[in-house]
Order: C-alpha cells, then structure tokens, then sequence
C-alpha cells in the first residue's frame, strides 16, 4: 500500500527550477534509497515530504491524506528525520534528547526512561550514555542518538539525509549495519538519501537515481545494477562501482553449487559462505582455481563455488 505519492509536483526556489513534473510512489515498508550528486534535489525531496517545504504545483499525498490536509506538527511526529550535522541539543543530556518528542507531548517521565533505554540499546550503545552530554560522545556515537531520537515516537515513516555522511569509515559501515537491523527488526518505511552508490546498494532495496530533480533510474538493487539499458548519467555516475558493490553485497551461500560428478579426491581452495562473491573471486584469481569448496563456520562443506557458474545465481536472484 502506497504511504507517500508525488504527483506532478514543481518545486522552484525562486528562480531556480529544482523539480518539475515529479512523480514518485513510495510502498509501506519499502526501504528507498534516493541517490544522486549534489544538488540534484535530494533534500528538497525529503522537505517536502515532511511539510518543511511547500509544492508550488503537483501533489503530496501522505498515508492516503493530501499534505495541505494534515496538521503539519502532526505531519512532522509522524516521521523520524535524521541529517547529517545530527543536531542535539549541547544542554539536554542523552535521555532527555532522545525523549525530546515525547516531553513535548508530556508523555510520562517513566515511560520516557523506559524508552530511552530501549532506544540506546537499539542503536548498539549502552545506558550508561544516558546520563551522559553530547559532548561527551563521538561523532558516530552522537549519529546514534540522533536515529534513537528519530525513532522515539514510533514514527512509521523514518527520513535519512546523508546521516551517515561526516562519520569516518568504519563507524560508518557499523552504522550501515545498524540501519539495516533496524529496518528488519522495526519494518518501517525508511527514505535514505546518499551520494555514495557503495552505500546505496549496501542499504536500499530500491534505488532511485537522480538527475537533476529527474529521475533517472528507479529499480530493485539487482535490476538496477545488473540491467543492461543504462543511460550515459548513469555509467558516468558509477563507472563499475555499482556492479563492484553489488557482488560486494551479495554472499558466497547465495551461488551455491551442488555437484556430484566432482572428484572428492582432489581438495579444492576453502571460503565461508558468509563471505561476498567478490571475495571468492579474488579467492578464485589468488589460488589459481575456478571452484572453491565453500564451507560454514564449523567447516561443513555446503556446496562449491564456480567462476562459470555466477552469472546464472546473480541473475536469479
Ligand atoms: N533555500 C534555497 N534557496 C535557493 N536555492 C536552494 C535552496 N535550497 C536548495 N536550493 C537549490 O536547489 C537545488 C537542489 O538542492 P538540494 O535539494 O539541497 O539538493 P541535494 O540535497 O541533492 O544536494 C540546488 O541547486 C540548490 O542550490
Ligand atoms: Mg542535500
């Protein structure tokens, strides 16, 4: 069922023509990746969602309900918005950021407590933060916060800008993994705008591209990379690193191979099936094999992994 629907919408900022005819038709409980440079509208897109802009033409309908119909504090509950410069406020202590929603609307201080403990722990930190001050807490650990209090009021629509964008690497892909456990725990609907394909095809099931307040490409992650009808936007966008990160994405155990008529005898190189299928191919080119035994945590051999045999896997998918 549809939760937000552009229909024909134009947004200008006074002379600037930032979307025109824009049609965009989002499912509850999808996870959508908006993905484009910078510039080509990505945050006017998430603004008007929330009522923070206005369409000058077209139509917003949010949840079945027409977005100059909805009381716009209530609009604005109804979704978790996390950017980039998270934004807590230096002089609440974690607990009472996170509860900021809910002490506006009085909700009871227990509960609140309640909450944001069931919140931090969510996002992977512990409660000792609770007490603790912005300041106190690093960079990713604040963008932690930042989605607990998007979260607080249960919100079923969850708005990302480039959240994860300022936070160095390896805190980002723990972050990445945190979304993406909270989308299958929660099942919300989640809007992630990025820059970064890596990142949208680690997070997203659907990917929309976009070009300069038009949309480019609109598919599920596997269609999007491996579909053959490209525009020239989109290869210069990417150059092999959607592809690169797709086969990143997608594990060993998903091209898996039965075969009978192997020699048992001979021992052919190991890999886990957690591990991607570009790693078995680089295992592949290292060992000098085209089939690896691929084996589970305790070393149980699941099925082999042949090079001339991926294709048809990716494809199945
Ligand atoms: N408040 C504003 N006033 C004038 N122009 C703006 C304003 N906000 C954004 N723009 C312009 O609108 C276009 C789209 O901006 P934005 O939605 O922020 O893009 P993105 O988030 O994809 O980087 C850009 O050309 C930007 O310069
Ligand atoms: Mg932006």
């Amino acid at each position: 069922m549809s939760i937000i629907t552009f229909d024909k919408v134009k947004k200008t900022y006074d002379d600037i023509k930032v979307l025109e005819d824009f049609d965009l038709n989002i499912d509850e409980g999808e996870f959508v990746i908006l993905l484009g440079p910078s510039g080509c509208g990505k945050t006017t897109i998430l603004k008007l969602i929330n009522g923070l802009l206005k369409a000058n033409e077209g139509q917003i309908i949010i949840k079945n309900k027409l977005i100059s119909d909805w009381n716009p504090i209530e609009l604005r509950r109804s979704m978790g918005y996390v950017i980039q410069q998270v934004g807590l406020f230096p002089h609440l202590n974690i607990e009472s950021n996170i509860c900021y929603t809910l002490n506006l609307v009085k909700v009871k201080k227990d509960i609140q407590h309640n909450r944001a403990k069931e919140l931090i722990e969510l996002v992977g930190l512990d409660e000792s933060y609770l007490n603790r001050y912005p300041r106190e807490l690093s960079g990713g650990q604040q963008q932690r916060i930042g989605v607990a209090r998007a979260l607080a009021a249960s919100p079923d629509i969850i708005l990302m800008d480039e959240p994860f964008g300022a936070v160095d690497e390896v805190t980002r892909r723990s972050l990445q993994e945190e979304i993406t456990k909270i989308y299958k725990k929660l099942g919300k609907t989640i809007i992630f705008v990025t820059h970064d394909i890596e990142e949208a095809i680690k997070l997203g099931s659907r990917i929309v591209l976009l070009n300069e307040g038009e949309i480019d490409r609109d598919k599920n992650k596997k269609d999007f990379v491996l579909s053959k009808e490209k525009t020239d936007y989109a290869e210069n966008f990417f150059g092999s690193k959607d592809f690169i990160s797709y086969l990143s994405s997608v594990k060993i155990a998903k091209c898996l191979e039965q075969k009978t008529e192997l020699n048992e005898t001979i021992e052919y190189p190991l890999i886990n099936e957690e591990l991607s299928v570009l790693k078995g191919i680089q295992t592949c080119i290292e060992t000098q094999s085209n089939l690896l035994s691929v084996v589970d945590d305790s070393g149980k051999i699941k099925g082999y992994f042949i090079i001339d045999s991926i294709y048809k896997h990716l494809l199945a998918l």
